[in-house]
């Protein structure tokens, strides 16, 4: 499958990344996830994405929050901390969900892009991004991994194109968008298109209209976040969250607690047990 340029994604495409536990191993084996976001608002998709990415199965988990004031009442694990704080302790960073496009949102996102370990820019991360076009090309000179999760629109903004024009060629899109930001991107939406920098591409078919609810791409961040934190490359990580994420919801619909009324948080176990079973 990995010698064709464009392939319909299958468990076969990431199975071989989840090794056995070593029975010796610590958190420390399993990496530091930091998530930068949660401005005032919006505090609850830096959360899921933060709740994802430790049911997934990174070593810890911080939270780096643009809004002060916030804790998670239910996941006493996050360790919820100050934007530079969650930074400097990470391995692995996923920045955008709710992050806002203040400048201190600006002035994170800068540092983060710096950072030499692989990092996830998702949903305001893309927004500032198109705005700043000098920070965009530096994400082209990265030396560790970047990967880009753009919706439609999303995607539009950084193409400086519409949402139409980019429905109307979504591996184009995706493809352009790899090349020029030397990133594994995934182009969200019914058939998540997913493509790399070296010009392979593939498209997800899990998934379902069910997913069609605020912060189901804040959940795909933070298992997206959790796979690379515990060492699996850029490539595969994506391929594997993207499907684990959709196969979460068909699992919901098949045991009749969807499409309608997924709540986003509700993924998180499923597809935790997913990938325990892989
Ligand atoms: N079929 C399959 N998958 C779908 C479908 C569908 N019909 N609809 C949505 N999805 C999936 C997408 O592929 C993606 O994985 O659900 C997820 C939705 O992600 P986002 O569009 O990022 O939605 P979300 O993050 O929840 O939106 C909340 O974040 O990005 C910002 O601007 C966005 O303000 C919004 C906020
Ligand atoms: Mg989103």
């Amino acid at each position: 499958l990995d010698q064709l340029p464009g392939a319909l994604l299958t468990t076969d495409h990431f199975r071989a990344c989840l090794k056995p536990r070593a029975r010796n191993s610590h958190k420390g084996s399993y990496g530091s996830l930091a998530i930068i976001g949660g401005a005032a608002g919006m505090t609850g998709a830096a959360l899921l994405a933060g709740r994802a990415g430790l049911m997934l199965g990174a070593g810890r988990v911080f939270i780096g929050l643009l809004e002060p004031l916030a804790v998670d009442p239910l996941q006493a694990e996050l360790m919820l901390r100050t934007p530079d704080d969650a930074l400097a302790q990470a391995t692995t960073v996923v920045v955008g969900p709710g992050l806002g496009a203040s400048a201190a949102a600006l002035e994170i996102l800068r540092r983060t892009a710096s950072a030499d370990f692989p990092i996830l820019l998702d949903a305001d991360a893309l927004n500032l991004l198109a705005a700043h076009p000098v920070l965009a090309a530096n994400i082209a000179r990265r030396t560790a991994s970047t990967v880009m999760t753009p919706h439609p629109a999303e995607a539009a903004r950084l193409m400086a194109t519409t949402t139409e024009a980019v429905q109307a060629d979504r591996v184009g899109t995706a493809l352009q968008l790899a090349q020029r930001f030397k990133a594994h991107v995934a182009l969200k939406g019914c058939g998540t298109v997913i493509a790399h920098p070296d010009g392979r591409w593939r498209i997800n078919a899990s998934g379902n209209p069910g997913l069609a609810s605020g912060g189901s791409g804040d959940v795909l961040s933070g298992v997206i976040g959790a796979l690379l934190a515990q060492g699996w490359p850029a490539d595969t990580a994506l391929c594997g969250a993207v499907h684990l994420h959709g196969a979460a919801a068909d699992a919901l619909v098949a045991a009749g607690t969807g499409p309608i009324g997924i709540a986003a948080g509700e993924l998180i176990p499923i597809a935790r047990t997913r990938l325990n079973r892989l």
